[in-house]
């Protein structure tokens, strides 16, 4: 069996009443259980995990080597500002999936810069909490091909 760790950055705990018109009704606890399901479905286990502080996120992605085989990862604002988590991502060299509930293209300039995509096998945005499951859905046909 497969195993995902879905890591979610700064600000997503706020989902549900953040700023709703741009990243939706669902609480980040809504989507955790949305993806629980969406994986079992797919036969792969998934931890769900967020953290306000960019080192944390950090030391979640080193310590994912060896331990899981996908990562689904909404870096959330440290997407557009964080070279060390390109760095980290680029070092455990573990298949990742880029998410954003919103359509980063379609906002500020600076949103459209993103330090994860270098590192990304693909990247989701603008489909708000569907886009966790298509980015599951992704990864996991990703690593049924690398018949890992
Ligand atoms: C986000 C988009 C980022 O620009 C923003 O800083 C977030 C959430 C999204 O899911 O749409 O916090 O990653």
């Amino acid at each position: 069996m497969h195993s995902i760790l879905v890591l979610n950055g700064p600000n997503l705990n706020l989902l549900g009443s953040r700023e709703p018109g741009i990243y939706g009704a669902n609480s980040l606890d809504e989507i955790r259980e949305l993806c629980v399901e969406r994986a079992s479905k797919l036969g792969v286990g998934i931890e769900f995990r967020q953290t306000n502080h960019e080192g944390e996120l950090l030391e979640l992605i080193h310590g994912a080597r060896g331990r899981y085989d996908g990562i689904v990862l909404n870096a959330a604002a440290l997407t557009h500002t964080s070279v060390a988590l390109l760095d980290a991502l680029l070092a455990v060299e573990i298949p990742t999936i880029e998410v954003h509930l919103s359509n980063i293209h379609k906002r500020e300039d600076y949103r459209a810069k993103s330090f994860v995509s270098p590192a990304a096998s693909g990247v989701v945005f603008g489909f708000g909490a569907t886009g966790y499951l298509l980015a599951l859905e992704g990864l996991a046909s990703i690593l049924d091909a690398a018949g890992g």
